[in-house]
């Protein structure tokens, strides 16, 4: 048996999860709910033989340089790579994985989750009863917008804009999207999706736009003030992907001066620091970053982890490699 690895998490993760690391692996775990600190991180880089890694870390270069040479791998709890610098970490001989394809159906759930939620006002009706201000009906009352027969536009059709795609069509909506380049004739066929070369069209025409594309340079502020500004006043702008692919600032503005109907988030630019214009206003539905939170996603997403750093402990290439062609 080949000798076990030395695992260090940055993260908690689920019981369970933590349970099967500790049998396979030589593993120090991480039993608190804030993420390590950077210091922590660094040490724990000189030692471990993997990192195992979250969103909340920034694996940049200059941490990628701290690390000892030991590192083999960092092994990211989490489908997104934004916050490790891939390509300086390839370069340096470790090898970077993450978590394709456990939580694509969990967060294109809680995007379509949100389109509703937004649409039918749901966070407000909720609040209305619970203050105890709910009596009679009446049909003036929490009037939202039907989704059926909408335009959706989604930003970014890959996994998990697909998913959401296939939702979608189940409510009745007519899908639209931009994405690099067209999906297949089949995806296409199947979804009766339309493609949009120009974003700037596409988001002029559509109800419903939402964000699924990945986070990175390439799309840093890909909706900025003026992308923004091509909404319709009728508009649902819904993100579950990465807050920095929308002008956070630029879009509280929109929304406070009723330029679009309303907003789904679920990630922000800057963590700590969500933009304190968005709070307070009945038609931003704002979520902490739990579309993929479920149960069974956050156990498939530790048996990705454990089985990409099985696959490496047994002398083999780990499945879920990120390599610096895919940023
Ligand atoms: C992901 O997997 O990238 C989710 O956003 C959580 O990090």
């Amino acid at each position: 048996m080949n000798k076990k690895l030395k695992v260090v998490m940055t993260v908690k993760l689920p019981d369970g999860v933590e349970t099967r690391f500790r049998e396979l692996f030589n593993t120090t775990l991480w039993l608190n709910k804030d993420p390590m600190p950077r210091e922590k991180m660094i040490e724990a880089a000189q030692t471990a033989e993997v990192l195992v890694s979250s969103i909340n870390d920034r694996i940049d270069a200059d941490f990628i340089d701290a690390c000892g040479e030991q590192l083999k791998m960092i092994a990211n709890f989490g489908v997104g790579y934004d916050h490790i610098d891939v390509a300086k970490a390839v370069e340096k001989g470790i090898i970077v994985t993450n978590t394709p394809g456990v939580l694509t159906e969990d967060t294109a759930e809680m995007t379509m989750g949100l389109i509703i939620a937004v649409a039918r006002r749901f966070v407000e009706g909720a609040e209305t009863v619970q203050r105890g201000e709910f009596s009679a009906w009446s049909p003036t009352f929490m009037m939202g917008r039907r989704i059926y027969g909408k335009r959706l536009g989604i930003v970014g059709m890959g996994r998990i804009g697909q998913a959401l795609a296939r939702r979608a069509r189940a409510f009745g909506m007519q899908v639209h999207y931009h994405n690099r380049k067209p999906v297949s004739q089949r995806i296409s066929d199947e979804l009766e999706a339309t493609y949009w070369d120009d974003l700037d069209q596409m988001l002029s025409r559509m109800d419903v736009v939402s964000i699924n594309a990945p986070g990175g340079p390439h799309t840093f502020h890909l909706l900025d003030a003026e992308r923004l500004a091509k909404l319709q006043p009728h508009a649902i702008l819904v993100n579950t992907a990465r807050g920095q692919i929308v002008d956070e600032e630029a879009l509280a503005h929109l929304l406070r001066g009723n330029k679009i109907a309303g907003v789904g988030l679920d990630v922000y630019e800057r963590l700590p620091g969500i933009n304190p214009e968005l709070f307070g206003l009945p038609n931003a539905v704002l979520l902490p970053h739990m579309a993929s939170s479920t149960i069974e996603a956050r156990t498939d997403m530790g048996d990705r982890v454990i089985l990409n750093i099985k696959t490496l402990q047994d002398g083999h290439r780990p499945p879920d490699r990120v390599i610096p062609a895919m940023l």
